[in-house]
């Protein structure tokens, strides 16, 4: 699937010699698929494991292995492709990376095309470590690895794990969409629009509890609330999500996992004390039981029905909204409108009760958007009195048009 942050970019991918060079080839493929310009350098030892034709294949691009080769089989001559790759690219991604290479890049060696690119390049470094047993935690490594931190190049731990040797310990490759993760991280933080901007998102339906094993809650799958967590972070943002689901959280958010309403605002008005915006895209449910039992409601054999008394729960904008008027935090706050008639007049009157800067409606009687979906249609209104008609696209695309909308008005 396309990635708006990937297309056209320039990703120059150093695989080095370890077995993990087998998951590069698959995130060499996914990096493509999103719309990448993958370039393939190996060194001799990646050879070892994998063969050039490999990610030439999924790539469709040359792959750059002999610093003296002159034939340029349809890429840059290779003689000069150090300095050619390193010129346009928009990152240098040395993954796996092996002891041996991470001693050579700290130390400045020239003497292979990944050693000599890496000099050559002035675009960020990205360096993913993969080694076996003990040697991720040895001294040297983690010497040459400071130095390379301190010379500003994104390091990313390993994770821990089996090893292929059978030993267990840390110094395994994360998998494709960490690493896609990190990479869109480290794109983002170049020249994103909301860079150095911190943003706070809410996601999923809250969950009202009952008694100890049962809670009240709605069909909210929290899918919107995570694209604009991925879509922020994608704009360079520091980005703080408050949700009720477990959806795989988009690299570099801080996740807060709440469950009711209260505790959804508790940590809203807390983070919102120092952020530039927030979009309340969380179904937050108006009521809750009364009462929570301390143990779990048994049935009894003459009883028919249960009844719950509820009680209205706080409106966490509205709250937002009294503490802004102190505050002046955060400058933009952005809310969703979950409507099922009068779509535009509803819309327009919770946007000025709740003083937001945008309000994001969605018809939820439409079976192809909105909850559960991978879709959405919505009419974004701001306080100026527009509109903005967005017809059905993937929320990742609705919110990325939320965002850019952020960002304009920061
Ligand atoms: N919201 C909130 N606190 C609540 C209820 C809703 O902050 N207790 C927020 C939602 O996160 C959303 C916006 O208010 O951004 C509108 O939510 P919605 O449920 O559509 O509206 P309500 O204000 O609850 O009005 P109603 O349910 O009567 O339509």
């Amino acid at each position: 699937m396309a990635i708006t942050l990937l297309t056209h970019k320039r990703i120059v991918l150093a695989v080095t010699g370890s077995i993990a060079v087998y998951k590069a080839v698959d995130l060499a493929s996914k990096l493509t698929q999103a719309g990448a310009l993958v370039d393939v350098i190996m060194t001799d030892a990646a050879q070892q494991f994998v063969t050039p034709l490999t990610f030439q294949s999924v790539t469709g691009r040359p792959v750059y292995t002999d610093l003296w080769q002159t034939d340029n089989s349809g890429g840059l001559p290779t003689h000069i492709a150090h300095v050619g790759l390193g010129e346009g690219a928009d990152l240098l991604a040395v993954i796996p990376a092996t002891a041996n290479t991470i001693a050579k890049l700290a130390f400045g060696f020239a003497d292979d095309v990944l050693s000599v690119t890496a000099l050559a390049a002035r675009c960020p470094l990205l360096i993913v470590p993969a080694m076996d047993g003990g040697m991720y935690s040895h001294q040297a490594v983690q010497a040459n690895l400071g130095t390379l931190a301190m010379r500003g190049a994104y390091i990313i731990e390993p994770e821990e794990g089996r090893f292929a040797s059978g030993l267990v310990g840390k110094g395994r490759l994360p998998e494709t969409p960490t690493l896609i993760g990190h990479i869109r991280r480290c794109l983002a933080q170049q020249h994103g629009s909301l860079l150095n901007r911190h943003v706070v998102i809410t996601a999923g339906g809250t969950r009202e509890a009952i008694d100890p094993v049962r809670f009240v809650s709605n069909h909210s799958s929290g899918k919107q609330g995570y694209a604009l967590a991925q879509a922020a972070i994608d704009a360079g943002a520091i980005v703080t999500l408050i949700s009720t689901v477990n959806l795989p959280t988009p690299i570099g958010t801080t996740l807060i996992p709440v469950n009711s309403a209260q505790e959804m605002q508790a940590a809203v008005l807390e983070t919102c004390q120092h952020a530039d915006a927030l979009i309340m895209a969380a179904a937050v449910a108006d009521f809750r039981p009364a009462t929570v039992a301390d143990q779990k409601i048994k049935k009894k054999e003459d009883t028919e029905g249960l009844t719950v008394e509820m009680t209205r729960n706080p409106d966490i904008l509205l709250s937002v909204k009294q503490r802004r008027e102190e505050l002046h935090l955060p400058r933009v706050v952005v809310g969703f409108a979950a409507e099922s008639e009068h779509l535009l007049d509803n819309a327009q009157s919770k946007l000025q009760r709740k003083a937001l800067d945008l309000l994001v409606a969605n018809d939820i009687t439409a079976t192809d958007a909105g909850f559960g979906s991978d879709d959405n249609r919505v009419v974004i209104l701001d306080k100026d009195g527009g509109t903005q008609r967005l017809e059905l696209q993937s929320k990742e695309r609705v919110s990325e048009i939320i965002i850019e909308r952020v960002a304009t008005l920061l």
